[in-house]
């Protein structure tokens, strides 16, 4: 069990690269603090330990996202890298490499492992057929294209299901399919692909999968796609793309996902070039007797676990030792959504509470498995207040006291709890193995147990009341030297979860070092230093306006959003409850009338809006353009009556002029409805 403390491993270990097109949230943190965790831990017990992430900086998401701001997509990458490697220090996640996979390093590895797959022969190329933007003038992933679901004809739904009728369909079958991008009609056009044959490579994943490198649960669900046949990996994009050429091939890019777990890779090899003790090759060559350890999501699994150790092993490198896998954040229950107020990011908590609660926090929930985690509020606040604060923190308070005022901050020279202090010191290799199988949970568990055994003997031994009794000077400096030895303990076993609290109790113990190692002595006749408040109680108001942020910072991005898309109309924006109050006059100024609608159709290049035709009564016809396209397909709305602001100033509009607007209430999305009046409506009339 202990052969890891003997022998020094050298270990590589990696978190997946996040995504450059937006903020760090607490679903993110899951997975890097769990890494940090696991990789503090390995470093504590004298491993050779190396810890590399990077910005996933290439891909159609994230060139889109750059546009939007009207920078290059190389400005919004480093725009976003600067926000995150703020939150990543202050969450204490250490990197001891932060890259990006628009780097030389990767652009060299990645043609390189290409070449050598296609000189292997496991490159294919063939023409495929897929949907274009005529307007964009580029090729439409799937998710890019929306359109009327061809069973219920509900608009705007994605091409594979319809969120209206959960009907299943293929991106083709969309009646009135339009791209999200310009809001064009995509047509089919021709292009030449290459090909990644995963196939060549199925009996090596069958055995890889099935080699202690992955969970059974996820090597379960891998067998489905390795029985039922393997297909070849579509690893290349048209131009505009951003991301690498393909050596050879103008005008043709790598697939984002190809480049990004070579960018683990070129992370790394970045830090060698100038790193003394640190080679990339006896870490990556095929026979390399150092670890290679992954930290990934659920939803990144296939990624992970089939493509890329069949890559790597084309290419001729090892493949990883570990994919460690796990599941998903939910908040209060939810997933983690925009619309329901539940997208946290990591700057709002940072703005509100202490890092190392959910460092904790999520500690005492991870476990190996791939369950999906949830962040209750009450339970946050109960298990840090109740566990670190009451329990580990309360063992150092409860000594330091007399230590400073009654021994001159000195030890004493006597353990006076032997059993207590044995049974800490031989929990190490059991906690340690919880670490090493990120059974974090378990970890914590046998932690806090060990922190109760302390305050049931302190509770017993009073040191309170034995501080006034006379003649028991040397009983009350033993007591409270060995609480502070425990204490010690405990914040060794803990440290890989809480390294800035470690980092105080070191200052305020003396000692310049806890690692593992230290766990198997104790301080005696040693000098500690004044005692300062370790961690304070979470608070509940601090919580409270911490998700209250959360859920203003969405409604100002949902805002931002709609000024930057002209097409949007302002009511859709204005999401306050109640506006400014008005003056009677002002009000009786709005001519609201009822109107039907003789017409509605999609407009070409309009992601959000119908063009309306209404009648107003006396053979009036108003052209109105309205954003419900989220909510209506055109057909449904032919024929009703509806109410409109009739005496709106026309505005010009990119598509045309409209003239007035309708009136429509709902949060929004699909969930938006024009007001229909009652029977005996009739256009023209005017709404009182
Ligand atoms: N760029 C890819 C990874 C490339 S690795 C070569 C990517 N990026 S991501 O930003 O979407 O996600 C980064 C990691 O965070 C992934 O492992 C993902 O599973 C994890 N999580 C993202 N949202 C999450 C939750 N809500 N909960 C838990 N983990 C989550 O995927
Ligand atoms: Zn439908």
């Amino acid at each position: 069990m202990s052969e890891q403390n003997t022998t020094e491993r050298k270990i590589l270990v990696t978190s997946a690269l996040p995504y450059a097109n937006g903020p760090l949230h607490m679903g993110h943190l899951v997975e890097y603090i769990q890494t940090d965790i696991w990789s503090r831990f390995q470093k504590m017990r004298g491993h050779k330990c190396t810890y590399v992430c990077a910005d996933d900086a290439h891909g159609t998401a994230i060139s889109l996202h750059a546009e939007k701001q009207g920078i290059s997509p190389e400005e919004a990458v480093a725009r976003i890298n600067k926000e995150r490697i703020a939150d990543f220090g202050d969450f204490h996640v250490e990197f001891d490499n932060y890259h990006s996979t628009h780097s030389e390093e990767n652009r060299e590895l990645s043609s390189s492992i290409y070449l050598a797959l296609k000189e292997k022969g496991h490159i294919a190329s063939r023409t495929i057929t897929q949907a274009f933007d005529p307007e964009k003038q580029m090729f439409l992933a799937d998710r890019y294209i929306k359109g009327t679901c061809p069973k219920c004809g509900a608009a705007d739904q994605y091409g594979d299901n319809c969120e209206v009728c959960s009907a299943t369909y293929s991106p083709t079958d969309l009646k009135n399919p339009y791209s999200t991008i310009s809001g064009a009609t995509p047509v089919d056009k021709d292009s030449e692909h290459f090909f990644f044959k995963l196939t060549d490579f199925e009996q090596f994943l069958k055995e890889w999968t099935r080699s202690g490198t992955i969970k059974d649960e996820t090597a379960n669900k891998l067998a489905e796609w390795l029985d039922s046949g393997l297909q070849d990996w579509d690893i290349s994009r048209d131009a505009p793309y951003f991301g690498f050429e393909i050596p050879g091939e103008p005008g043709k890019y790598f697939y984002v996902w190809l480049d990004a777990p070579i960018g683990y890779m070129a992370s790394f090899k970045n830090l060698c070039d100038r790193t003394e003790d640190l080679e990339f090759d006896e870490y990556w060559n095929k026979d390399s007797k150092c670890e290679v350890h992954h930290f990934i999501g659920k939803d990144i699994v296939n990624f992970h676990c089939l493509f890329w150790p069949a890559m790597l092993t084309g290419a001729d490198y090892r493949a990883p030792t570990k994919v460690n896998v796990h599941g998903y954040l939910t908040i209060n229950g939810e997933k983690m959504s925009k619309s329901r107020g539940t997208f946290i990011t990591a700057r709002t908590y940072l703005d509100h509470l202490n890092p190392e609660y959910l460092r904790y926090y999520y500690a005492a929930k991870l476990s190996s498995r791939v369950d999906d985690l949830d962040l209750n509020t009450d339970d946050f606040i109960q298990r840090v207040n109740s566990d670190l604060v009451g329990k580990v923190v309360n063992i150092a308070s409860r000594n330091a006291g007399f230590i400073a005022k009654r021994f001159g901050g000195q030890l004493s020279g006597t353990d006076c709890a032997p059993e207590l202090t044995k049974a800490y010191m031989e929990a190490s290799e059991t906690i340690a193995q919880y670490y090493e199988d990120r059974e974090f949970g378990k970890a914590m568990r046998e932690i806090m147990a060990l922190a109760d055994k302390a305050n049931a003997w302190i509770d017993e031994v009073k040191p309170w009341v034995v501080a006034k009794e006379e003649g028991k000077d040397q009983e009350l400096h033993d007591i409270c030297s060995t609480g502070i030895n425990l204490f010690r303990l405990l914040t060794i076993y803990l440290k890989p979860v809480l390294p800035a609290m470690a980092e105080k109790a070191a200052a305020f113990l003396n000692v310049d070092t806890l690692n593992w190692a230290d766990s198997q002595s104790l301080l005696f006749n040693h000098g500690i230093n004044k005692f300062k408040p370790l961690m304070t109680r979470v608070e509940q108001p601090k919580v409270d306006s911490m998700m209250e942020d959360a859920k203003k910072l969405l409604e100002s991005m949902a805002v931002e959003a709609a000024k930057k898309d002209d097409s949007v109309e302002v009511s859709e924006i204005t999401k306050d409850p109640i506006a400014d109050e008005i003056e009677f006059d002002s009000f009786a100024k709005v001519d609201l009338r009822i109107a039907k609608i003789v017409n509605a159709e999609h407009v070409e290049g309009a992601a959000k809006l119908l063009r309306l035709t209404l009648d107003i009564g006396e053979e009036t016809t108003r052209n109105i353009f309205a954003g419900i396209k989220s909510a209506y397909a055109p057909e449904a709305l032919i024929g009703k009556h509806t109410v409109m602001v009739a005496n709106l100033k026309p505005r010009k509009m990119k598509f045309g002029m409209s003239e007035g607007m309708v009136l429509a209430a709902g949060p929004g999305g699909s969930d938006l409805w024009i007001l229909e009046p009652h029977d005996g409506a009739k256009p023209g009339m005017r709404v009182m």
